[in-house]
């Protein structure tokens, strides 16, 4: 969930609050999650040298074509590759043998294998780039996820700022990574249009794209829901009626979960309520409870949100309700892949899904007012005028 919010949330800033420092816990806070990033033969080709100081910011800047954001970030990374880094010597080989993956007199003929890799496969160079290159999302990633922004950069000199910063000339300065707050007094050009899946893939062999769509459908598809003044956005892709509803899992207790290829052993309707400490919500659950119970022979009913499953079973007993009501807790799986998960509270939409037995979207309602109760006789509509079952 905290995933798909990053890739959404992530944009390169072009505007950080001045004046504003990292404290040096945050900055390493976010190095060591990056260092989590995929290397090849786990090698992390990759070092940094922090440029923080208001003076070699500046002295920064004028080797970046003057680019603003190295001054008024709170420091700016310059993300170094390594193009000797796979040879005899690194340290992440020796854990092998400590771990016991491998003995000690093979470690030879594995550097020996690596060394191969890099040189006679692969130009050392592009070794390093490629996997610095994993290192230096990561950073921008790991930085949104610590409540920081970022901005890379290619638009250097590559020469000067190895000299300037005493970088040696082995090393590749691959790009440069402002850190900093967002300045949210300003705005953000909208985030430019994408190449989408049809834009790029082809099946298993080359074939060129006839035309582009250029389109950013994940993010183009993202509905809001109002809340009081607020309009927040709703995180994942809403599948259209007529499109498979993507599996999620569901926790019933504790323990004990449940997949929707499991509740479909008839059609589904499915009633998601943002949290059953509201009174909307409690009506919800309730109503449908009473309306729908005419259909319990043929048709299955779910009531989702991301309360605890001891605060729904207590709501089930205190109301006497006997239909599941399931937990999106673990992992939001239901809100994020269903589009429903509102950004920032991390609480399921309202909404109202009718799926059928071969796992159909038949019927979507979204209510786009919170704090509202859904259209109950739509519904009822939907499900007297419709035939979801095969009999
Ligand atoms: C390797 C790399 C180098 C970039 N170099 C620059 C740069 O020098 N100056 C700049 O203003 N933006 C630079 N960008 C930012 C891109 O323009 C930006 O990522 C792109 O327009 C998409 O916008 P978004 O990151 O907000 O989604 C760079 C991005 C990458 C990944």
């Amino acid at each position: 969930m905290e995933t798909l919010e990053n890739f959404i949330r992530r944009r390169s800033v072009n505007f950080f609050k001045e004046d504003c420092s990292m404290q040096k816990e945050a900055l390493r806070n976010i190095v060591n999650l990056a260092g989590l990033a995929p290397s090849s033969s786990n090698t992390q080709p990759w070092e940094l040298v922090v440029v923080e100081d208001p003076e070699a910011k500046a002295n920064l800047r004028e080797s970046a074509f003057d680019q603003p954001k190295i001054t008024e970030s709170s420091c700016t990374l310059i993300v170094l590759a390594d193009p000797e880094a796979y040879k005899k010597g690194n340290p992440t080989y020796g854990s092998f043998v400590e771990r016991g993956y491998m003995e000690a007199e093979e470690m030879e003929g594995y550097t020996e294998m690596v060394e191969g890799l890099y040189t006679d496969l692969e130009k050392p160079d592009r070794y390093a780039v490629k996997n610095a290159a994993f290192f230096g999302m990561s950073l921008m990633y790991a930085a949104e996820a610590y409540g920081w922004q970022s901005h890379p950069m290619i638009g250097f000199n590559p020469q000067e700022v190895k000299e300037k910063f005493d970088i040696p000339e082995d090393l590749i300065v691959t790009m440069l990574l402002s850190l900093g707050k967002f300045d949210d007094e300003t705005t953000l050009l909208q985030r430019n249009r994408r190449k989408n899946f049809t834009d790029i893939v082809s099946m298993n062999s080359y074939n060129p794209p006839e035309k582009l769509e250029l389109k950013n459908p994940f993010v183009e598809q993202i509905k809001s829901v109002k809340m009081g003044d607020d309009n927040l956005n709703l995180i994942g892709v809403q599948p259209e009626v007529g499109e498979p509803v993507p599996d999620f899992e569901l926790m019933k207790v504790p323990g004990q979960t449940v997949t929707l290829a499991e509740l479909l052993d008839g059609p589904l309707v499915i009633s998601s309520v943002p949290s059953l400490d509201t009174p909307v919500c409690q009506q919800q659950t309730k109503k449908f409870s009473q309306k729908l119970k005419n259909y319990d022979e043929k048709i299955n009913f779910v009531t989702m949100s991301c309360d605890t499953p001891f605060a729904q079973q207590r709501f089930k007993e205190k109301e006497g309700i006997d239909w599941p009501i399931y937990s999106d807790i673990n992992g939001r799986q239901f809100s994020s892949r269903c589009g429903l998960l509102i950004e920032g509270v991390g609480l399921t939409a309202r909404a109202v899904m009718v799926v059928d037995q071969a796992g159909v979207l038949r019927y979507f309602q979204l209510v786009e007012e919170v704090g509202e109760e859904p259209d109950y006789q739509d519904v009822e509509n939907f499900l007297n005028e419709n035939q979801l079952t095969d009999s």
